[in-house]
């Protein structure tokens, strides 16, 4: 017989024997930017979370970096009448994240500023590339997510992070870097499914597709080793950084991706959705609220998570998990 509960006589023992650890350093907290100045918008489906104009923005950045947090990942949120066919508010030298970015690296210039490249936020259509009829275009979509980094690279970016899973689209927007001598790195949402798990945040950035759904783009989730070319495919084609999303429901792709490609960091992001049902479910008294979260990061950890994008990232450290 061997014996294993000597490593959980207590609580110290198992401590000791814990080889998996979340740290604030893992984390990368989202924002979401709306125009005008005092806005705070709670968002109702992402319970903690709002929707902050710059100005707050910045005021709510001191205390997230007060608490440790040293990365950021922005989303645009824009009203319905500055929304077009092309989405063009999204290229705009200086849209709503062009100018958030400008105002957080002069105001905190080592935070490492993320943002989100795609078209969803900006199009009337609410699709992430250009319609040619009613089916989303591929090729003609790349010129303009490249033309959204390059914006978001000179307003100083220090990651651009394209989330509109067509194909091709991380050479794009390397080329576009390179060519105007940018060192702003990529982190590429490569194994990116079509998850029901996204209807919150699609609530709080305005982004849902007006008709049909995301399944022509995003990957279908009964395929596990069209993940792992995905990611293969990114790297290929310059990504610094990659990722898997969602997160605690794809541990298996995780695992594959940290398996396979050691070298190359790799990013996790738990979902609007898997926060939403976590943090419900702790309303309601089905969980406990901050070891609920505490194992569900540590799982994405453990399953080979460098990085861990989610909105609990602030609640996490408050709480001294
Ligand atoms: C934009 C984008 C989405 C998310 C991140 N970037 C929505 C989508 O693909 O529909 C989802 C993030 C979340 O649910 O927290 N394409």
């Amino acid at each position: 017989m061997k014996r294993f509960r000597q490593y959980r006589t207590d609580a110290a023992t198992r401590d000791k024997y814990a080889d998996v650890r979340v740290s604030v350093t893992d984390f990368i907290y989202p924002y979401f930017i709306v125009d005008g100045e005092n806005e705070v918008q709670p968002i109702k489906t992402l319970k903690g979370i709002s929707r902050f104009s710059i100005d707050q923005l910045l005021i709510d950045l001191k205390e997230t970096i007060a608490l440790g947090i040293d990365k950021i990942l922005l989303f645009g949120v824009i009203t319905d009448d500055l929304k077009d066919e092309v989405g063009s508010a999204g290229y705009d030298p200086n849209s709503l994240v062009c100018r958030a970015v400008r105002a957080i690296k002069k105001q905190f210039p080592n935070l490492i500023v993320f943002t989100d490249v795609c078209l969803c936020e900006y199009t009337s259509h609410g699709h992430c590339g250009l319609l040619k009829e009613q089916t989303v275009d591929n090729d003609s979509t790349l010129p303009l997510l490249a033309k959204i980094a390059l914006v978001h690279a000179q307003a100083g970016a220090d990651f651009v992070a394209p989330s509109a899973m067509m194909d091709g689209q991380i050479q794009a927007l390397k080329a576009i870097l390179k060519q105007q001598n940018l060192t702003t790195k990529v982190l590429a949402y490569s194994a990116k499914y079509s998850s029901n798990f996204y209807g919150p945040f699609r609530d709080a950035a305005g982004s849902a597709p007006s008709f049909g759904d995301r399944k022509s783009y995003q990957m279908d989730y009964r395929t596990s080793q069209q993940g792992i070319e995905e990611i293969q495919a990114d790297i290929e084609e310059g990504a610094e950084w990659v990722m898997v999303k969602p997160a605690q429901t794809y541990l298996d792709i995780i695992q594959r991706a940290s398996v396979t490609f050691p070298e190359v960091p790799l990013v996790a992001y738990q979902v609007s959705g898997e926060y939403a049902l976590l943090k419900n479910g702790a309303e309601v008294g089905l969980i406990n609220e901050e070891q609920g979260f505490l194992e569900s990061l540590t799982a994405i950890k453990r399953a080979g998570a460098n990085f861990i994008i989610t909105y609990y990232a602030k609640d996490f450290v408050r709480k001294g998990l």
